[in-house]
């Protein structure tokens, strides 16, 4: 009896997984240091992409905006919330915030940003819909090289092992 419970709530576990309600929860990313959420600014109150991470149009990497960025705007804007005083605690005492990464490559492979972007491919194609998230989280898995390959390749992009790995 008892292990056919056991193997009765195997098999549901399955078909939540499969279903993509169940294993753990795949809507949220690393709790970050400042309850940062991308809804309320990339979504909500529509603050481009580019103007934080704006690195994408220059170089490989698209950077996490500094706190001097995010006090232009919360000197004035909700000031008085506690998560707001706790960021201009770092601002003011010149701590940096260790974000977690949500996405990191191993190092054998090179990425760069702006040659994607200089062809129009958006965001949203290799990230997903952040614009939703109140937890960053990944979309894709990125270090996938055939995910990589396979765009290239029906986009002319160079599949030499060199663009990647050099
Ligand atoms: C262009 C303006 C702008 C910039 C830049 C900006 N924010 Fe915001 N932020 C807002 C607005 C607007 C809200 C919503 C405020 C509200 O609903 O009262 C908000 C809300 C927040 C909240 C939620 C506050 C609360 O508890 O209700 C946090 C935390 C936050 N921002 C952190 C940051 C951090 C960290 C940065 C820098 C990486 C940043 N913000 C940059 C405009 C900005
Ligand atoms: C107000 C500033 C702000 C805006 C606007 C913003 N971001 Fe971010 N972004 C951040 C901050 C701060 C982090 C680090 C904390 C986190 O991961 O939530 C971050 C992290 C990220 C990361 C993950 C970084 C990693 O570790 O891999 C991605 C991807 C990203 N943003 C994409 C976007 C996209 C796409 C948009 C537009 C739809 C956008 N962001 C708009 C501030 C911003
Ligand atoms: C062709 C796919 C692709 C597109 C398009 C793309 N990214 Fe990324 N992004 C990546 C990959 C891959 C990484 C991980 C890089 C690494 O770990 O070295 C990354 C990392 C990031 C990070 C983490 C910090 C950093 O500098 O690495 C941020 C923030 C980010 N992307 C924002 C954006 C924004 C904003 C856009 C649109 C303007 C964008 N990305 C478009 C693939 C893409
Ligand atoms: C959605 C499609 C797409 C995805 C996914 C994608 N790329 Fe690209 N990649 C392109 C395009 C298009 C170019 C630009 C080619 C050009 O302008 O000649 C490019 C260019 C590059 C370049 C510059 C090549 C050069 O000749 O300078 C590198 C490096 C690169 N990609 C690495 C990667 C890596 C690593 C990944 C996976 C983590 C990846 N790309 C995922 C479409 C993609
Ligand atoms: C468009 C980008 C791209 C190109 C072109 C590319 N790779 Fe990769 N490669 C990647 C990425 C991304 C990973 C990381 C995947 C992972 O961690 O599983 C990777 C991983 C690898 C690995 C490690 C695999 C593992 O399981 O640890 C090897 C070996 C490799 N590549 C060899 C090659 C060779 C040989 C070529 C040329 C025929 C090539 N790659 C071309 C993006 C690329």
């Amino acid at each position: 009896m008892m292990q056919q419970e056991m193997i009765r709530r195997v098999l549901i576990l399955l078909v939540l997984c499969v279903a993509g309600i169940g294993c753990g929860s795949p809507e949220s990313g690393p709790r970050q240091p400042i309850a940062f959420s991308h809804k309320i600014h990339a979504g909500q109150n529509k603050i481009a992409c580019q103007y934080c991470h704006g690195g994408v149009r220059r170089t490989a990497a698209a950077g996490i905006p500094s706190q001097r960025l995010c006090m232009g705007c919360h000197k004035l804007v909700a000031a008085n919330k506690p998560e707001i005083i706790r960021l201009r605690g770092t601002f003011e005492k010149k701590e940096p915030i260790p974000w977690l990464r949500v996405n990191d490559l191993p190092d054998f492979v090179y990425f760069n940003h702006y040659p994607h972007i200089a062809r129009g491919l958006a965001c949203k194609k290799c990230h997903g819909d952040v614009e939703t998230m109140t937890e960053l989280h990944p979309a894709v898995n990125l270090a996938d090289m055939a995910w990589c390959v396979d765009c290239h390749r029906q986009n002319q992009a160079s599949v030499d092992c060199y663009t990647c790995h050099r």
